[in-house]
């Protein structure tokens, strides 16, 4: 079986040293040691100012827009294409998601569609770089005339933006370091600030809305990430370069095996910039189904990702205008195994088993 992804875990004995440390020091959370190393060693590789780790990417994203204090009921125009916690974190904080298309290759959201959906209403952008491929920086920040930009990093530590790493373009940018991601703390996320304001405020916020001083000056959440998850996340980030050198290489190798094959077409990541490659994603002319069904079958993974939020239960009244691109993209897509420690040999397996397929598949 090759599995879509797999988490490369630095050599166990380097983590126990670390939990030994841990148990000694009995600090076991409140951003005791390793938080902080974590912090100081994501904020180095960075080269931002401000970095705040939490327990989760999810609820990252939920500080991220608490921290900005937008109005209630502000509009947010945010891509169908992205994880639902993109979109779950805009109704948390009582605002309501315009849902904007995207750009069909990239796959990232189009800014002009921010154009078209800014309104007097619009408090605040937030994109997803998806799959680690940046979104389309200069030209969002330009569409957003001033109102804050946030992005959803999820997929995106080690991805640059002509040179400058995703998580120091937006105001507020949020990764997540859960398993499938390439820095891991098992569950955990980080996130990046440039104001003293907003990082004040995210102190606050993720944790529960005190300080030291039991007296809450926010609304805040436990949003804490643990002394033991942290230490895992400051030993991967240490390998960050050579997991994004390795994807590189993985997604090289896929272009050039798969490149000119039929009704087959990748997704597109501008030459100046560097995806991270958390996912790898083709895009099927005429469906996906043969190619899903014959790889399944030769024990390979896929995963039909990401499945539009607008199209979903908890999201459809938002839903107020079609998204032809993000309904084309999602029929079509399929993402192939991609991880740090996948074979040549395997990615030739993949690419083979798609090979085979295509020419059956309507529309090749
Ligand atoms: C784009 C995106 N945003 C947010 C999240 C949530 O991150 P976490 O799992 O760390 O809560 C994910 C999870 O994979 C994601 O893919």
């Amino acid at each position: 079986m090759i599995p879509i992804a797999r988490p490369e875990l630095p050599p166990l004995e380097r983590y126990v040293e670390l939990l030994r440390d841990v148990w000694d020091s009995r600090m076991l959370s409140n951003f005791g040691p390793y938080a902080r190393r974590l912090e100081a060693g994501a904020a180095r590789y960075l080269d931002a100012a401000g970095v705040r780790a939490v327990a989760s990417g999810d609820l990252g994203l939920v500080i991220a827009l608490a921290a900005l204090e937008l109005p209630a009921g502000g509009e947010v125009i945010v891509p169908s294409f992205t994880f639902n916690s993109t979109v779950n974190a805009i109704l948390w904080n009582g605002l309501t998601p315009v849902f904007a298309d995207i750009h069909p290759e990239r796959l990232t959201l189009d800014a002009e569609e921010v154009t078209r959906l800014r309104s007097p209403r619009t408090a605040a952008v937030v994109a997803t770089h998806v799959f680690g491929n940046p979104c389309d920086h200069d030209a969002i920040r330009a569409a957003a005339e001033g109102t804050p930009v946030v992005y959803d990093a999820a997929h995106a530590f080690g991805s640059l933006y002509r040179g400058r790493h995703a998580g120091t373009l937006g105001d507020l940018e949020v990764f997540s370091l859960s398993g499938t991601k390439l820095v891991t703390s098992a569950e955990g996320g980080l996130v990046v600030a440039r104001e003293d304001a907003l990082l004040r405020r995210l102190d606050y916020l993720r944790a529960y809305g005190f300080q030291d001083d039991y007296e809450s000056h926010m609304v805040g959440i436990n949003a804490k990430i643990s002394e033991l998850n942290a230490a895992l996340g400051a030993l991967t980030l240490e390998t960050v370069e050579d997991a994004v050198a390795r994807r590189q290489a993985i997604a090289a190798r896929y272009h050039a095996e798969l490149g000119g094959t039929p009704g087959l077409a990748f997704q597109v990541v501008d030459g100046r910039d560097r995806s991270t490659y958390k996912d790898f994603a083709i895009l099927c002319a005429g469906g996906r189904e043969g190619i899903e069904a014959r790889l399944a079958a030769a024990g390979i993974q896929t995963k039909r990702y990401f499945r539009p939020t607008h199209t979903m239960r908890a999201y459809r009244r938002w839903a107020t205008r079609p998204l032809p691109r993000t309904e084309d993209v999602y029929r079509r897509i399929l993402c192939l195994p991609i991880f740090n420690e996948m074979r040549d040999a395997q990615v030739d397996e993949v690419a083979r088993a798609v090979r085979t397929a295509a020419p059956d598949h309507p529309g090749a």
